[in-house]
């Protein structure tokens, strides 16, 4: 179907089909104010396996609701997530005028099982973004270019911080740093020069655990607005994203490793030092992190982990020593572990269709 009532456009906006990658972030983003304005800079780096596609179909609202929408994750109707993304499109009503007119449904899948506890809010509202920022630039006959990923993380931010920076390839980052030439609380940056070493870095993702998190992210960022040491953590978090971009551009596994593995247990430090303070690692974090780190030292392979808000164990790792890497995680984990997921560094987004 054509929706260009005013012959507006030939492109066909009936059906639209994105993929979004989820990321994981190597300096991390904890604490936020205002309208998802971070407290500080974060750097992530875009997965490629891992991955949210969505289909969002458009048609003639014959209601007279404010919003139309139907949201169906894998086959069934989500009506916790449908609520979140209308309470979303509602906040950013103004930005997408043909919702007066249009009805929406969402039809959602993810490349990692449901099961896996990867947050898949990122990967989904990136998706959520692209697909309607499609429409909007359809309907204006405008093209794909590099100020339609601009606006897209901006309005992926406003679903969920993290999934601005999935807008984005490889590595990007996300809030305003004094240091930083371009950075910017409202949306994500490419960063652009990176070294050999870190290209298709791969990151093998230990699934120490399946069920939801006891504390949801937002919760937890809402925590780190009394929390005691909210200031140094801030100033902390701003330094090493500067100092990880030099990181990423003259290669330095060393360095790379300090910053990652002291940022997971930083972010973890402050949830257990919040007044309402609480735990998300498990006993089989602990066991993963030090077996990695055991490994690291007697093979003086550059592998390291990270963690993001929950207990499954990131292991980070070059292209380089993929094989051998890839053979100690099965013998050390595929009995202990849910699952093991191999993923690398990817390209960014996808338009399917
Ligand atoms: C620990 O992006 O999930 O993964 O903005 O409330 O949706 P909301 O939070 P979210 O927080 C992610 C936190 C993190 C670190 C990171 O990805 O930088």
């Amino acid at each position: 179907m054509t929706l260009s009532k005013n012959n507006q456009s030939r492109e066909s906006i009936g059906k639209i089909v994105w993929r979004c990658p989820s990321n994981i972030a190597i300096v991390k983003y904890w604490g936020k104010k205002g309208n998802q304005i971070p407290c500080n800079s974060s750097v992530s780096m875009t997965l490629s396996k891992s991955f949210t596609e969505i289909e969002l179909s458009l048609s003639e609202k014959k209601t007279d609701e404010k919003i139309s929408l139907n949201y169906f994750f894998e086959g069934k109707k989500n009506v916790p997530f449908e609520e979140r993304v209308r309470k979303y499109l509602s906040d950013q009503y103004k930005y997408f005028p043909f919702l007066k007119n249009y009805a929406l449904e969402f039809k959602s899948h993810n490349s990692f099982p449901h099961s896996a506890g990867i947050a898949s809010s990122a990967s989904a509202f990136g998706a959520i973004a692209l697909s309607l920022l499609d429409v909007s630039r359809i309907l204006r006959k405008q093209t794909i270019n590099e100020d339609f990923f601009k606006k897209t993380s901006e309005m992926a931010r406003l679903g969920s911080g993290s999934a601005c920076r999935s807008i984005f390839g490889e590595f990007a980052l996300w809030g305003k740093n004094n240091s930083i030439s371009g950075s910017d609380n409202r949306f994500a940056i490419l960063l652009e020069e990176i070294h050999e070493n870190f290209r298709n870095f791969n990151d093998s993702i230990l699934i120490i655990e399946n069920e939801p998190k006891k504390v949801s992210s937002s919760a937890g960022h809402s925590l780190m607005n009394e929390h005691p040491y909210a200031k140094n953590r801030f100033l902390q978090a701003n330094n090493r994203s500067f100092h990880l971009k030099n990181v990423l551009k003259t290669g330095d596994f060393e360095e790379f490793i300090t910053i990652a593995e002291s940022e997971a247990l930083t972010l973890h430090a402050m949830m257990m030092t919040s007044r309402d303070y609480y735990l998300l690692i498990k006993p089989g974090t602990l066991i993963a992190i030090e077996k990695i780190m055991a490994f690291r030292k007697e093979t003086k392979i550059p592998v390291c982990f990270t963690l993001d808000a929950g207990p499954n164990v990131h292991v980070l790792y070059p292209a380089s020593e993929k094989n051998k890497v890839e053979i100690f995680l099965n013998n050390m984990f595929k009995n202990s572990v849910k699952e093991i997921i191999f993923d690398q560094m990817g390209k960014g987004p996808e338009k399917i269709r």
